[in-house]
C-alpha cells in the first residue's frame, strides 16, 4: 500500500509540474457548483445546469457566455420521498432520442439515505421539464455506495449509469433503453481509493480514441470559509481509462482504479482553488473541454462564490491534460 500511494503521489509532481492553464473566460451569471454543460442539438443554444435548490437553468450562446439565469428544472421539488427533496445535487443532462434527461440527486449532506431521480424536457426551457421521481437508484446505511453524483454513459448501444460518492465511491448499473431506469440488474464498483475517507466523487465518463476515461473528484469539496482542508486534501480531479465502459480502470501508470489509482488531470494553481465537480464536452469552437466549479480565491472561498471554469483538454499519449 505505500508503495501504491508513492507512485500515484509520483504522478501528481509530474502533472502539476507541467502546469495548469488558467480557466477559460466565463461572462455573465457564473456562479457554478457541479455543472452539467450541453447544446441544444436543433440551434446551439448552450445550457447549464447546477446543483442546490431546485437545479437552477443558465443559457448562453457560447461556452464562454453571457450565462442568464432563467429559472428551476423542478420547481416544486422532487416527488422522491426523501428528505433533500427540495434541495436538488448533482445534474447530469443528455439528449437521448429526442428527449432531454436531467438526472439529479436526492440526499441530506454526508447521509447515505439517497436516491437518483430524473426529470425530462424536450427543449430544457425554463417551465418544460416534468420531474419523473427516482430512477430505481436508490441507497441506505445497508450499502457500499451512495446514491447521488449520477452520469450516464452510452457503450456498444447500451445504457450504464456511474454514481457514487464516499463510502464504496464509485459504482455501475446497467440502466433500459430509455435510460430512465435501472435495467435491474445488480450495480458494481468501478473506482475505489481505500486509504484515508474514500473520498471519491462526481464522475463523469467520457469517450475518446476507443477508451472510455472516468473523470472524478477527489478530496473535500465544500465548506473551505470554515474549514480550510490540509494542502491537497482540497478538491482536484483524477481520471482513470479503461477500453470498457463497464471495468478494468487504470490510471497513467497502471495502477488499478479500484485499488486506489487515479492521475490528477486539475488541482489547484494560481487563482484556483479546490476544481471538481467537472464535467467533460464537445465543443464545437474550443474542442474536448473539461469544464468544472472552483473557489477563486481573489474572490472567496465559500460554496456560494464558486465559479465556472473550463479548459480545453489536450490528449497526450492517450490521455487528457489541461
Ligand atoms: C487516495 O486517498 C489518499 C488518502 O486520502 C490520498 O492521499 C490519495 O491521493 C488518494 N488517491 C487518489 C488517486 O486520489
Amino acid at each position: 500500500m505505500k508503495f501504491l500511494r508513492s507512485l500515484v503521489a509520483a504522478g501528481s509532481l509530474i502533472t502539476s509540474a507541467m502546469g495548469y492553464a488558467n480557466p477559460g473566460s466565463c461572462s455573465g451569471q457564473c456562479w457554478s457548483h457541479d455543472p452539467s454543460v450541453i447544446q441544444r442539438s436543433s440551434d446551439g443554444t448552450y445550457f447549464r445546469f447546477e446543483t442546490g435548490s431546485l437545479i437552477g437553468i443558465w443559457k448562453a450562446s457560447s461556452l464562454t457566455g453571457s450565462w442568464v439565469y432563467q429559472g428551476a428544472v423542478v420547481p416544486s421539488g422532487s416527488s422522491i420521498n426523501l428528505d433533500g427533496s427540495d434541495d436538488l445535487w448533482a445534474p447530469d443532462v443528455h439528449q437521448v432520442g429526442n428527449t432531454y434527461i436531467l438526472y439529479y440527486s436526492v440526499s441530506t449532506f454526508g447521509s447515505q439515505n439517497s436516491a437518483i431521480g430524473y426529470a425530462t424536457s424536450s427543449t430544457m426551457e425554463y417551465g418544460s421539464w416534468t420531474d419523473h421521481g427516482s430512477t430505481g437508484i436508490r441507497s441506505s446505511s445497508s450499502k457500499n455506495y451512495n446514491a447521488i453524483d449520477a452520469n450516464l454513459i452510452e457503450a456498444g448501444g447500451s445504457y450504464y449509469m456511474n454514481f457514487g460518492s464516499f463510502w464504496g465511491d464509485i459504482y455501475q448499473v446497467a440502466m433500459n433503453s430509455a435510460a430512465t431506469s435501472t435495467a435491474g440488474s445488480a450495480s458494481y464498483q468501478i473506482a475505489y481509493n481505500n486509504s484515508g475517507s474514500h473520498a471519491v466523487e462526481g464522475s463523469y465518463m467520457y469517450e475518446h480514441g476507443g477508451y472510455y476515461y472516468l473523470f472524478f473528484s477527489n478530496g473535500i469539496c465544500c465548506g473551505y470559509d470554515s474549514s480550510m482542508p490540509a494542502q491537497g486534501e482540497e478538491y482536484h480531479v483524477s481520471v482513470c481509462r479503461s477500453a470498457y465502459a463497464t471495468g478494468g480502470f487504470v490510471d497513467a501508470n497502471g495502477n488499478d482504479c479500484l485499488n486506489g489509482g487515479g492521475t490528477t488531470v486539475l488541482a489547484s494553481h494560481g487563482n484556483v482553488y479546490g476544481p471538481g465537480g467537472q464535467g467533460v464536452f464537445s465543443d464545437p469552437t474550443y474542442g474536448d473541454v473539461l469544464y468544472y466549479h472552483y473557489a477563486d480565491t481573489t474572490v472567496g472561498y465559500a460554496d456560494s462564490q464558486y465559479l465556472f471554469g473550463w479548459n480545453t483538454i489536450t490528449w497526450s499519449n492517450g490521455w487528457p491534460t489541461v
